[in-house]
C-alpha cells in the first residue's frame, strides 16, 4: 500500500486532535493510502519529545525549515498559531508537499491570499481543517438540504459560545494577542460557523458586525526554566498587558441566495464550555444541529401528515449516514476527535486520487474575506459588501 509520510508542525492542543487522527484512520477507513507519523516539531525539545512518544511519532525536530526541507516527508500539517502558518505553509509549497493547515487560513487575509497564491504556483495539494464538516450529523444536514428536504432556505441563526476566559485573571495567551491570532472569539469561532454556512447555506453577500473585549489587561505569561524537571514553563506574573482581540463578536449576514442570518462568537458564557449550535430554517422544514450532542440532528418537515408533525431526532450513526459506517455499530456514538479522522481519510482519499481535498484553501480564503468583512463593518459602522 502507498504511504503518505506526514511532518506535523506544532505538538499541543490541534497536534494531538491530529495525531489521534493519524493513529486511528486506518482502523476504521479502508483507505488508498497508509499515513506514516514521520516526524514531529516544535520549539521546545523537552516537551516535544514527550509528544513524540505519546503520540506515536518516529522523530522529532525543533526547526519546522528543516522538516519542510526533508525528502522523506510528502504531507506537512501546520497546528501552530494564525500567524506562523503563511510561513511554513508557503516554504512546504515550495518543496511540493502536501499541505493540511488549520484554521483560521492565517491571522491576515493578506496572508492568507499569499498561501493560496502559494500553492496554486507550486501546484500542490491542499486542505484546511474545517473539522466539523466531518461530523455525520453535519454531513446528514447538507444531505438533507442538497435534496430539498427543507426546501428554499430563508434562515441561518448560529452561535458559538465558550466560557474559558470569563475569569479577569486568566493570563494573556496567544488567543488574545492580534498580531498572533489575528482576532479573538471572530477568528477562533467564528470562522468555524462562516465555514458551516457556507457548506450548508452559501456564499456570503454583506455583512454587519459588532465586537466587545470585556476584559482590557490581563496577566502576562513568563517563561522560566524548572530545575527539577528541566522543562520551559510558562507561570503567569504580576504585570499586566493589553488584550488586543474581541472577547465577543456577533453580526448579521444577507447571502446571494437571499438567506439571512446571525452569528454570535463569544468566549464570556458561563456554563457553555465549546457550545456549538445552528438552526437553519427553510420553506419545507427546520434543522437543528447541537455539538453537544453531536451525534444527533433535529430535523422538522413541513411534508409530515399535521397532527403529526414536530422535531425528530435522527442519531446519525446509522451505515446509511456519511462517515457513520465507518464507525460502529448503530447507536454507538462517536465523539469530537472522530471528526478529525474523518477529515484526515477524506483528504487521504482525495489526495490518492489526485484530487484537492474539500474543504481547501479556496474555502480558507472565502471564510478569511468574511471575518475580514465583518471587521471592516465594526470599523465602519455599516454594512459591507463581502468580496
Ligand atoms: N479545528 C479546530 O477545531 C481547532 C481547535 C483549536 C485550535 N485550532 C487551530 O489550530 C491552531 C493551533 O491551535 P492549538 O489550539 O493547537 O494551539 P496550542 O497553543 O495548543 O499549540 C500551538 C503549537 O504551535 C507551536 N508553535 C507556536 N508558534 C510556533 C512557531 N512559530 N513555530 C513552530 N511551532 C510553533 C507551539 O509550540 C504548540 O505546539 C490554530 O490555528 C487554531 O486556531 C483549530
Amino acid at each position: 500500500m502507498k504511504e503518505i509520510r506526514i511532518g506535523l508542525i506544532g505538538y499541543k492542543f490541534m497536534g494531538k486532535a491530529h495525531s489521534f487522527a493519524y493513529n486511528n484512520v486506518k482502523l476504521f477507513f479502508d483507505i488508498p493510502a497508509s499515513p506514516v507519523m514521520r516526524i514531529i516539531c516544535g520549539r521546545n525539545e523537552k516537551p516535544l519529545k514527550i509528544a513524540q512518544g505519546k503520540f506515536g511519532w518516529q522523530e522529532y525536530e525543533t526547526d519546522w525549515r528543516k522538516v519542510v526541507k526533508r525528502p522523506d516527508i510528502d504531507l506537512i500539517d501546520v497546528v501552530t498559531p494564525p500567524n506562523a502558518h503563511k510561513d511554513i505553509v508557503i516554504a512546504a509549497a515550495r518543496e511540493g508537499k502536501i499541505i493540511l493547515c488549520e484554521k483560521p487560513l492565517a491571522s491576515t487575509l493578506e496572508d492568507a491570499y499569499a498561501m493560496l497564491d502559494a500553492v496554486e504556483r507550486y501546484g500542490v495539494k491542499h486542505a484546511i481543517c474545517f473539522n466539523y464538516r466531518k461530523l455525520p450529523a453535519v454531513a446528514l444536514a447538507h444531505q438533507l438540504i442538497q435534496q430539498g428536504k427543507i426546501g428554499k432556505i430563508y434562515h441561518i441563526r448560529a452561535v458559538y459560545l465558550q466560557d474559558w476566559i470569563v475569569n479577569p485573571e486568566f493570563p494573556l495567551v496567544w488567543r488574545l494577542q492580534k498580531e498572533v491570532a489575528g482576532s479573538g472569539a471572530h477568528g477562533d469561532l467564528n470562522a468555524h460557523l462562516i465555514d458551516l454556512a457556507r457548506y450548508l447555506v452559501g456564499e456570503f453577500d454583506e455583512v454587519i458586525g459588532l465586537s466587545q473585549t470585556f476584559v482590557g489587561e490581563r496577566p502576562i505569561l513568563e517563561e522560566k526554566g524548572d530545575l527539577t524537571t528541566g522543562l520551559v514553563v510558562t507561570e503567569k506574573s504580576n504585570k499586566k498587558g493589553p488584550v488586543t482581540v474581541d472577547d465577543a463578536t456577533l453580526f448579521l449576514a444577507r447571502f446571494k441566495n437571499g438567506v439571512i442570518g446571525s452569528f454570535e462568537a463569544t468566549r464570556f458564557a458561563p456554563g457553555r464550555k465549546n457550545g456549538q449550535r445552528f438552526e437553519i430554517n427553510g420553506s419545507r422544514g427546520s434543522i437543528v444541529f447541537n455539538l453537544e450532542n453531536l451525534n444527533e440532528l433535529q430535523y422538522y418537515s413541513q411534508d409530515d401528515p399535521e397532527a403529526e408533525r414536530g422535531f425528530r431526532t435522527i442519531l446519525a450513526t446509522d451505515g446509511s449516514h456519511p462517515y457513520a459506517g465507518s464507525w460502529w455499530p448503530a447507536g454507538h456514538i462517536i465523539g469530537y476527535g472522530e471528526s478529525f479522522v474523518n477529515l484526515v481519510a477524506d483528504l487521504i482519499s482525495a489526495v490518492s486520487s489526485g484530487q484537492n481535498p474539500s474543504p481547501n484553501f479556496h474555502d480558507g480564503v472565502k471564510c478569511q474575506e468574511v471575518l475580514n468583512a465583518v471587521e471592516e463593518s465594526i470599523g465602519k459602522r455599516q454594512w459591507i459588501k463581502v468580496k
